[in-house]
Parts: structure tokens; C-alpha cells; sequence
């Protein structure tokens, strides 16, 4: 039995998280809950879960908690992760915020289940230097990474000569770039084969989702920039594909459920038969690839900028895009302001070496800068 507590249980994944273990209650239970603000999901979720310990990051200031084990702020979720009872910490929270409690997670040698890239952007070097020196398992659930990881047992990781993520390209692969400037929320949250959070099927529409996941993967595999690609691959069936030295290629191919790379992290090594929806290639009849435009999708190209630079730029990245995205779902800025903020910000930064309290300053400065605007 692993027993797993999850930060970020109101969203997308978490949700998905929790049908995951409702369906194998013989090998996953449900011991803690935690989110950001929304209160009466968590605690409805905890009445259904039947657990007491729960966490709220900005808990509403009229809400009394006096049924429950409650964990307040960042600081209260990097005691929670750390409690006894807990083997798998799902971190799926929407956001670099999500980094402490997963480094407090990897520090009491748990294992982490990562959804929220923007933690391994954020500060990946401290990240799995972390994990190593507690010698906590880091699994991913990004599902082209949980992809590429499965793939990756077929040799050795010095063995890797390239490493290729897919894209689905968005909403706007084919939409005319003279009209970008009018791209509207409702357009932009519209993903062809994603059911998603807001953030991420925004960054899905600009490419930052991709760009977001190079820099998560260079961390997660310990591979060179120049191993990482991208495709374009608009059926969303061949999520990662890694060849190795000998020219072989191999690759996973699942339909785009994240219910399965959730529910491989949960249980790996072990895979079992949970009654998903199962792939039939006869029925989805074409897998078509190409190079993604970078004209299309400048956020793309900003993230291999980033991550070439090193340092604290990809934590400046990705502060600065969380900052942009939400301004253009408050709808404060158009679509095509948020790769401009990120360059502004980039910019305008001078790289440090990437520790923790370098990123942590990096990270707020970024924020702060594009707020401005
Ligand atoms: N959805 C997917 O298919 C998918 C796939 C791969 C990776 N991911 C990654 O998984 C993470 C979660 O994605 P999601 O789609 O599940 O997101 P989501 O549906 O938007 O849920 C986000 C979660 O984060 C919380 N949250 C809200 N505002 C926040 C803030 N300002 N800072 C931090 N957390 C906040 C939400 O809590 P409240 O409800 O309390 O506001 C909710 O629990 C993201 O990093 C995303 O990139 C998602």
C-alpha cells in the first residue's frame, strides 16, 4: 500500500490524481489533501478521501478548521509533505510555488510524483541535487516525460543521443499569424486534445508548455540542451521518443490521458490494469510530425534562450510568463504581450549561478518586474 498525499488536489491533475486511486484502493490511499485556496473543494474531497490532514496555502481568514489536521501557508505544506505516514508526495500545485514544499518533500526522502514543471524550472539544479543527496525518488507525471522515462529502459542513460518531446501545437498551429494580436481567452483556452488548468493550456496555445518541458527534462535525465527536441505532432499519441547511440529509436505511445503517467508514478515499477481507455492505431489511422515554426511560437525559443544562458534565467522565464499569462486571463494584455513581457524581463536580468536563494530572488524580482507593466 502507498500511501500518498497531494498538493494540488482541486485542479486538473489532482483530481485526476485522486480517480487514479479510487480505482486501485488496494494499492493507493489517499493521506493528505492540499491546495491553494479553494476550500470547499479540498474539504469536500477530504470528506470523500476520508482523511484530516489538509493544507490551504491561502486559507480565507473567516475559515475555522477545527476538524482537521490543517496546514497553513508554504511553510505549513513543507511540514505536511514531511509527515510520517507519507511515501508519495504528488505535487501538482499550479506554479513555482510549489518548490519548497517539493524540496522539504525530497529533504525527508519521500517520493515525489512531479506534475508542476515550473518547480524544476524554476531551480532544477537544486532540485535534483536535492533528491540525490537525500536519495528521494524524483518520478515525472508530465506525460512526455513519463514517456521518455519509460523509454529510457530500453539502454543505458549514457547511451541517450537524443532525446524528442512532442507538441500537439496548440490551438493556433494553422491559424493565420497575421491575426494573433487578436487571439482571445476563450480562443486560446480552447486545446484540440487537452482537457487542462487554464495556465497550462495557455502555455500550451504559446509553446511555453514545451519550452517549460526542455528545461524539465535537461534537469530530469541530466541531458545536454542540444539532446532535447521538439516536434510538432498534432494527434498527441506518441508523447516522447529517445534514441540511442545505435540509431534506435523507441518511443511510448499511449492516447492523451494523464490518468496513465499519474497512475505509472504512483505504482512504479509495477504496472497494472486500471481499465483505461486503450490506444487502437487502426482507429486514429495517421501519426504526422513536423519542426515546430519559431515565428509561430517565439515562447519556445525564449525557453532553449533561457536555458542556454543558464543560471537564475530560466527561473526569470518562467516568473515572468506565470506573471503574463494571468494578466492575459484577467485580460489585461493581449496573447501576443506575454512572449514580449518575457523577453522584457529576460532582458533585463543579469544571470546569477542557480542556488536556492538566487532563484528564490530571481523568481520574485521577475514577478515584480512584469507586474509593473
Ligand atoms: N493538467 C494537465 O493535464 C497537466 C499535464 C502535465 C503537467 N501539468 C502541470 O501540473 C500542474 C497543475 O496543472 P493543472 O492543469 O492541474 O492546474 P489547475 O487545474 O489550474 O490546478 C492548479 C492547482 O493549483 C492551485 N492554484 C491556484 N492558484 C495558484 C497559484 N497562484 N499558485 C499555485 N497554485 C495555485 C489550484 O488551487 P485552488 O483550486 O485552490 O485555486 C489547483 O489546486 C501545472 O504545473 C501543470 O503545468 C498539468
Amino acid at each position: 500500500m502507498r500511501r500518498v498525499l497531494v498538493l494540488g488536489s482541486t485542479g486538473s491533475i489532482g483530481k485526476q490524481t485522486l480517480d487514479v486511486v479510487r480505482r486501485l484502493p488496494a494499492r493507493l490511499q489517499v493521506v493528505g489533501l492540499a491546495t491553494y485556496r479553494d476550500h470547499k473543494t479540498l474539504l469536500a474531497q477530504a470528506a470523500e478521501c476520508g482523511v484530516r490532514t489538509i493544507g490551504l496555502i491561502e486559507p480565507s481568514p473567516s475559515l475555522a478548521l477545527t476538524a482537521q489536521d490543517a496546514y497553513l501557508g508554504v511553510e505549513g505544506l513543507c511540514a505536511m509533505v514531511q509527515r510520517a505516514e507519507v511515501d508519495v508526495v504528488v505535487v501538482a500545485l499550479g506554479g513555482a510555488v510549489a518548490l519548497m514544499p517539493t524540496l522539504a518533500a525530497l529533504q525527508a526522502g519521500k517520493i515525489v510524483a512531479l506534475a508542476t514543471k515550473e518547480v524544476l524550472v524554476a531551480a532544477g539544479e537544486v532540485v535534483m541535487q536535492t533528491a540525490r543527496r537525500c536519495h528521494a525518488t524524483l518520478l515525472p507525471i508530465d506525460s512526455e516525460h513519463s514517456g521518455a522515462f519509460q523509454a529510457m529502459l530500453a539502454g543505458k542513460p549514457e547511451q541517450v543521443a537524443r532525446l524528442i518531446l512532442t507538441a500537439s501545437g496548440g490551438p493556433f498551429r494553422t491559424r493565420p499569424l497575421d491575426t494573433f494580436d487578436a487571439i482571445t481567452v476563450e480562443e486560446a483556452l480552447q486545446h484540440p486534445n487537452w482537457h487542462m488548468g487554464a495556465k497550462i493550456t495557455i502555455d500550451s496555445a504559446t509553446m511555453m508548455n514545451k519550452g517549460l518541458e526542455v528545461i524539465e527534462a535537461q534537469h530530469l535525465f541530466g541531458v545536454r540542451l542540444e539532446q532535447v527536441e521538439v516536434l510538432l505532432h498534432p494527434q498527441s499519441i506518441v508523447h516522447a521518443l529517445v534514441e540511442f547511440v545505435d540509431g534506435s529509436t523507441i518511443a511510448q505511445l499511449s492516447l492523451p490521458d494523464m490518468r496513465l503517467p499519474i497512475q505509472y508514478a504512483l505504482l512504479y515499477p509495477e504496472r497494472v490494469d486500471t481499465q483505461l481507455p486503450r490506444l487502437r492505431l487502426e482507429q486514429i489511422g495517421q501519426l504526422t510530425f513536423e519542426t515546430p515554426d519559431p515565428v509561430r511560437y517565439p515562447c519556445l525559443e525564449l525557453a532553449y534562450a533561457a536555458a542556454r544562458i543558464g543560471g537564475t534565467m530560466p527561473t526569470v522565464l518562467n516568473a515572468a510568463n506565470e506573471v503574463a499569462v494571468r494578466a492575459f486571463l484577467q485580460r489585461r494584455i493581449r496573447f501576443t504581450d506575454i512572449p514580449r513581457l518575457v523577453e522584457r524581463a529576460m532582458r533585463a536580468h543579469t544571470p546569477a549561478p542557480a542556488t536556492l536563494e538566487n532563484a528564490l530572488q530571481a523568481d520574485a524580482w521577475a514577478r515584480a518586474f512584469v507586474s509593473e507593466f
